[in-house]
Parts: C-alpha cells; structure tokens; sequence
C-alpha cells in the first residue's frame, strides 16, 4: 500500500488509474471499516482509502482533540484489506487556509436527527467529502449504514451536484453482543461496554414491533427513551422514520428505527431498517 501525504503525490499515482473505488474514513479502523474495503474490492481493482480527523465536521465541545489516532495499526489493517493507495494529509494540506467554500446540505436533511443533535456537523461531513471526491476522483464511493444519515446526505449531494459517483451503502458490523462497532467504542469503561449492546437491543425490539403490525410509531419512540433513561442512559433521540429521507414515517414506506444516546461521557449512534 502507498501512503501519500499530499494530493499532489496521491493524484499522480492514480493518474492511470482506470476505475477508482473510495472509502474515506477518520481512522481508528475496526472490522466495520474493513468490511467496506473488503466490499470496494468487489467493485475495482484500484481501492482508495483516506484518514483524516475532520476538524470541520467537530461541535466546539465534541472530542476532535481526543478522537483516537492510531496511523501505524490502521495501516496495517487497509494494507491487509487490499488497499492500494492511503491518502492521509495533515490539516495544512487539506485546509491550507481556512475553509471558505461549504457544502451545506439541505435544510430538510440537516436540521433533523443527528443535525439537530450537531449543528454544522452534516455542513463539515458534506465539505471534507466533496473534497475528497474532488481529490480521489472516484468511480464508486462506500459509506457504512451505521451513519444512516450521513450516507442519505451524501447520496444526495451527489445527486444534486451530479458528480458522477456511485454511492454504495454497507451493512453495519457489530460484535458477538449487537453492540456496532465504532471508534468511539473505545471510550467506553468496562460496565459501560457491558451496558451498551442495549441501545441495539432497544431497536431491535422496536423493529420486531413493528414487523409484527404495530403503527404506534410515537408510543414505541417514548416507551424506547424511558426504557434507557432508566437503565441510565441520556438519549438524544429515538426515531422511526421512513428510510428513503428520513422524514416521518408513514404505513407504506420502508422504515429505519435511529437512535442516539450518551452512556457517561461517550455518546453512541445505532440504526434498524426494518
Ligand atoms: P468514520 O467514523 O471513520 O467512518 C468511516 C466509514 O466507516 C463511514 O462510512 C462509516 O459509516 C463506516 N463505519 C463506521 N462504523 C461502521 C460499522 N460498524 N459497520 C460498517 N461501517 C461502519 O464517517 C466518517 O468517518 C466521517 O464522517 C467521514 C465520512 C470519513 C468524513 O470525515
């Protein structure tokens, strides 16, 4: 595998390159994004990985500072997993100078969930893959269902901005347990990762409920917040919502049970499509 620092060294090495396949990640690699390496593969012979921790997709009082960095082991991993190009700049080469230029997605999209629980968070997401897009220049580009709303927004920037790139969703990997597997896992204290596979648990009963005929979406939303405020828990938010964008959910959609909630300090996100 190569590592580039610079753009410069990373567009001359895939100058020949003839069907690029992409997967941008911030690092801290776990088996979720080695499944979306692995499943780049299916689709060229050129795979792309970056890490880079975007300091724009960051609230002023969320965990840049702490977000864990850990080059060498993850190296190894995409190294294994078939990657043959690793763009992994320092902030002075992607934001030379401030960030100016955003992509801001839509109000719709971004003032709901996540973006309501992260303000700008979708706007710094949006930006830093754009310009990575811009960077790689990819043919496919693969992004985890784990961050459900993040690949609704970028399916849509990449719609409407017609930047031609197919958008390919992955299936969420999670432990023995149901936990998904994140980097932010590893804030967890030992009684909290014991704790944590129930925020699946929860989505998953609501799920079952669901298939099994109940329309009492807000009933089983508040009856899931009580449930992990009392197994002490702070949710943010649990959400049944039609798949296709998020929005509220009807009889006849597909459907996607979401949730976000902090256990201590570590705030966790999980999703169901039912
Ligand atoms: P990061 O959190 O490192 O995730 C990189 C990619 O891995 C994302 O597409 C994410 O959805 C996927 N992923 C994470 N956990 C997963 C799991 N358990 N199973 C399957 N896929 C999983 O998401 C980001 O970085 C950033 O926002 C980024 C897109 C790189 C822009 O900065």
């Amino acid at each position: 595998m190569q590592v580039h620092r610079s753009i410069q060294s990373l567009r001359a090495a895939l100058k020949n390159a003839r069907r690029i396949a992409f997967a941008p990640t911030m690092g801290n690699l776990h088996a979720g994004h080695v499944s979306l390496m692995e499943q780049a593969r299916h689709h060229s012979e050129t795979v792309v990985s970056s890490i880079f921790v975007n300091r724009l997709q960051f609230g002023p009082n969320e965990d840049f500072d702490k977000y864990p960095r850990t080059f060498e082991a993850d190296c190894a991993q995409l190294d294994a997993a078939g990657v043959a190009h690793l763009f992994a700049p320092d902030e002075a080469e992607l934001y030379p100078a401030p960030q100016q230029y955003f992509i801001s997605p839509a109000q719709a999209q971004d003032s709901i969930l996540e973006g309501a629980c992260r303000p700008g968070h979708f706007r710094g997401v949006a930006t830093v893959v754009a310009k990575l897009f811009n960077i790689v220049q990819p043919h496919v580009a693969l992004f985890g269902k784990k961050d459900y709303q993040q690949l609704m927004v970028i399916r849509n920037m990449v719609r409407e901005l017609a930047m031609p790139i197919e958008i390919i969703g992955c299936e969420t990997i999670r432990a023995s347990d149901g936990l998904a597997l994140s980097s932010r896992n590893g804030y967890l204290s030992p009684d909290e990762r014991a704790e944590a596979p129930r925020l699946h648990r929860q989505l998953a009963a609501i799920a079952e409920a669901v298939r099994a005929g109940r329309q009492d979406f807000s009933a089983l939303e508040v009856a899931a917040v009580s449930h992990l405020r009392e197994a002490g828990w702070a949710p943010d938010y649990v959400a049944i919502r039609r798949q296709q964008d998020l929005q509220a959910a009807d009889a006849r959609s597909p459907l996607v049970v979401l949730a976000a909630a902090r256990l201590g300090t570590t705030r966790l996100i999980d999703n169901l499509e039912i």
